[in-house]
């Protein structure tokens, strides 16, 4: 093909980012099931449980009347002041609902923030291991992702020292940090948190905080850091915490200076949130006592694997704080937690995802499991576990 053809047809530099490594393990799992074998997925990080019967009911009640349109940019003003009383509820704050903005799945609030508090070019840290599309949005917005390497000293989470050392090697203007995390599972104190909220703000670096997890804490309670700032952006979701992956729906707390940016990037990135998931979110409000029993589950599950992985072999473990994920060393076993992964799931029938997608320097020595799936699975996962480890 001609080089004209060809640069007619060629992807953008921005769009080349990394894909999910965890997608091969998906795909390898799906053809040992395709062959008649049973896998046990621990390598998706999503509940397994439906969302809440009372938003499955108002979602239908809603297709029945047939009103399914365009909804206000920011999302209807019934749910946004439902989000605003929740930090009512669960934090004793008062947020009111001019500040929310709802979003397609907090992904699209990374993208909404991003493009409001940052300019190409900018610098904005994020902790490493973390969730990748951090910094494959970064990326390909045209932001520069710093990654801040952070260990068990820390409890896996940035610091305000760490922070501002990267600051002072080239000046930051964002930080990004995630309590509960993702891969880890570990949380940051609310006390440290304020800390670096307060420090990074001192120094002038915009504060972000994904609290997607939320709700799914185990060791202590997450706390929000719209506590310590109105200028720090909050990021959360009903993915997680509320099953409801599927219906991609999430919210912003946003500084009251950017509502109006965040409100006409929406207006023209998507038009609104699809209406019907706005409807079955703020019913699923209603639907807490349904979710906390699905949170108990999980506590059981976590249970489980801190007591059985150890004696299946995987003694090594960051704290298990909240989310639903452990995050495992397994160098004890192998140089590459990618060939780990593959051989587990061959020879053990259990998929979980390599640390490589996490962290791309030690990730080759970790592996995440994802405990949101039944207490039988869980159970047999870690005999095979084992079972396999020893012969
Ligand atoms: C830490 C973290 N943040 C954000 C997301 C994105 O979730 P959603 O777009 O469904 O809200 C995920 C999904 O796994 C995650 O683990």
């Amino acid at each position: 093909m001609p080089d004209s053809a060809r640069a007619l047809i060629a992807p953008s530099a921005r769009s080349d980012v990394p894909p999910f490594v965890v997608m091969h393990v998906m795909a390898a799992a799906a053809r040992i099931e395709a062959r008649g074998g049973r896998v046990i997925h621990m390598e998706v990080g999503q509940p397994a449980n439906p969302a809440p019967s009372t938003a499955i009911a108002a979602a239908k009640r809603a297709l029945d009347r047939g009103d399914i349109g365009y909804t206000e940019a920011l999302g209807t003003p019934a749910l946004r002041a439902r989000i605003a009383r929740h930090y009512g509820d669960a934090y004793g704050l008062t947020i009111p609902p001019d500040r929310i903005a709802v979003t397609t799945g907090s992904s699209a609030g990374f993208i909404l923030a991003f493009l409001a508090m940052f300019e190409p070019g900018d610098r904005v840290a994020v902790a490493s291991p973390g969730y990748p599309p951090y910094r494959h949005i970064l990326t390909a917005l045209g932001c520069e992702p710093v990654l801040i390497e952070v260990s068990e000293a820390t409890r896996w989470e940035i610091t305000g020292e760490a922070l501002l050392a990267a600051h002072r090697r080239k000046p930051l203007q964002g930080v990004l940090v995630a309590s509960p995390a993702s891969p880890t599972g570990t949380m940051i104190k609310p006390e440290a948190l304020a800390d670096l909220v307060r420090m990074a703000e001192q120094a002038g670096i915009r504060f972000i905080s994904d609290e997607i997890y939320h709700g799914l804490d185990y060791a202590f309670r997450a706390e929000t850091a719209a506590r310590f700032s109105d200028k720090a952006v909050v990021i959360n979701s009903f993915s997680k915490y509320f099953c409801m992956t599927g219906w991609r729906i999430g919210w912003m707390v946003v500084p009251p200076a950017l509502v109006r940016a965040v409100e006409r990037l929406q207006q023209n990135l998507a038009i609104s949130v699809p209406a019907l998931s706005q409807i079955a979110a703020e019913a699923a409000f209603d639907g807490r006592e349904e979710m906390e029993k699905v949170k108990q589950g999980y506590e059981v599950n976590r249970q489980i694997l801190i007591e059985g992985l150890p004696k299946a072999g995987l003694d090594r473990f960051l704290p298990v704080d909240g989310a639903f994920y452990l995050y495992a060393d397994v160098s004890r076993f192998c140089d590459d937690s990618f060939d780990f992964a593959k051989r587990m799931l061959e020879e053990a029938g259990v998929a979980a995802t390599p640390g490589i997608d996490f962290d791309p320097v030690r990730g080759k020595e970790f592996i995440r499991f994802c405990y949101a799936r039944s207490a039988d699975d869980m159970r047999e996962a870690v005999e095979r576990i084992g079972g396999w480890l020893r012969r």
